[in-house]
């Protein structure tokens, strides 16, 4: 290697290294570290007490919401149930029964299905599905029906529970709306603002 060439490669290594350094310098410039407000996550969990979630909810006014709930919103959500739930007028029973017609069907109750005897006793006592059972149900089912084969975690907000329910009802649903009730709705522990109780 003769000096020159020697000179040529020293000065490449140096200037590649002061681009470097240099980059450095400047991303830091650039990409200033912000300080954090909250080191990690805060993750909120609702307790899983029976009264936790309940309290704070206003009782819904089935009279009211039902008309006005948006039942394509419902389909979309009945997505999550889909996995285990046919509901087609004669469809088939999966890992759950057929969901056609459950709004007024007596809980418990679909032809060749195994309920539990949890859901069979529920059924002894409950007449049909009416909207709040269901929705108190679709909520958290295994905290409503103790000791129900439906292992699934529950739909916590109540729009999209009224969606949904409008959407079972449109298939094949055979209970009424009732009429509005806005005071029920804007009972005593009410005290969230009371959803639906506007007309
Ligand atoms: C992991 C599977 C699974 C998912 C997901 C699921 N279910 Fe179920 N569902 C079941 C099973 C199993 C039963 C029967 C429960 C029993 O016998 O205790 C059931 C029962 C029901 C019943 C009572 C039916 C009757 O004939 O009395 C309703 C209503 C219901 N499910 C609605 C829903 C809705 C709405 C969703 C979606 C938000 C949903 N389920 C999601 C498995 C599931």
């Amino acid at each position: 290697m003769s000096d020159l060439t020697f000179n040529k490669v020293a000065g490449a290594v140096l200037a590649t290294g002061l681009a470097i350094v240099g980059l450095r310098e400047l991303s830091s410039g650039v990409f200033a570290p912000h300080p954090v407000d909250k080191p990690g996550y805060l993750v909120q969990v609702a307790e899983g007490g029976a009264e936790g979630g309940a309290a704070a909810e206003a009782p819904i006014d089935w009279g009211t919401v039902l008309p006005t709930a948006d039942v394509a919103a419902g389909e979309a959500t009945f997505a999550k149930c889909k996995s285990c739930h046919s509901i087609e007028q004669g469809g088939p029973n999966g890992t759950g029964p057929d969901l056609w017609g459950v709004v007024g069907r007596k809980p418990g109750t679909h032809g060749g299905f195994a309920y539990s005897p949890a859901m069979t006793d529920f059924g002894a006592k409950q007449p049909v599905w009416d909207y709040e059972h269901l929705s108190e149900f679709i909520k958290g089912p295994q905290k409503y029906i103790a000791g129900t084969k439906m292992t699934f975690v529950g739909l916590k907000k109540p729009e999209d529970r009224i969606n949904l329910i409008a959407y079972l009802r449109s298939q094949g649903g055979t209970l009424p709306i009732p009429a509005p009730n806005p005071a029920a709705a804007a009972a005593p522990e009410a005290a969230a603002p009371a959803d639906g109780a506007a007309p």
